[in-house]
């Protein structure tokens, strides 16, 4: 079972960016954890981080056939991003919405996501944590459900 692991603009800087909002490890750090925690499922993840919503939107189209789940922590484009929103519906695959930061607790243009009706759910403000718990949700729902 293949799972996407998606991080959008500015992920790239974790560890050096804003770290009491979204922490200290990297995100190779993160992706570690995730491939870690992936062998313990009995899954495999495929990473994938861009600062451009249209490699986002190239790298689910190029990957949806061959997976089963999405897990996206979109960054900015949360909140504004319809293209990537579309790739996201148009892959028909069950997608967990992470953040690192609260996105409800910050400034208000944060508090909406383009993303969030169409995700079977999402996990904010729990840090790196938020991701191991998605994978792990997201497994399980999977496991519980027919491949298409
Ligand atoms: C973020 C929250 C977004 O508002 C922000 O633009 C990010 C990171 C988070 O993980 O908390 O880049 O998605």
């Amino acid at each position: 079972m293949k799972i996407l692991v998606i991080h959008g603009p500015n992920l790239n800087m974790l560890g050096r960016r804003e770290k009491s909002i979204y922490g200290e490890k990297t995100l190779p750090e993160i992706d570690a954890l995730m491939k870690k925690e992936a062998k313990a499922l009995g899954v495999d993840v495929v990473t994938f981080q861009s600062n451009h919503e249209g490699a986002l939107v190239d790298f689910i189209q190029q990957q949806a056939k061959s997976a089963r789940g999405i897990i996206i922590n979109p960054g900015a484009l949360t909140h504004y991003g319809f293209s990537l929103l579309d790739a996201l519906v148009d892959s028909k695959l069950l997608v967990i919405e992470v953040h690192l930061s609260n996105i409800y607790n910050r400034e208000e243009w944060r508090a909406e996501s383009v993303v969030a009706p169409i995700a079977e759910g999402q996990i904010s403000g729990l840090g790196w944590r938020g991701y191991v718990a998605a994978l792990q949700i997201l497994v399980s729902k999977l496991k519980a459900k027919p491949s298409r």
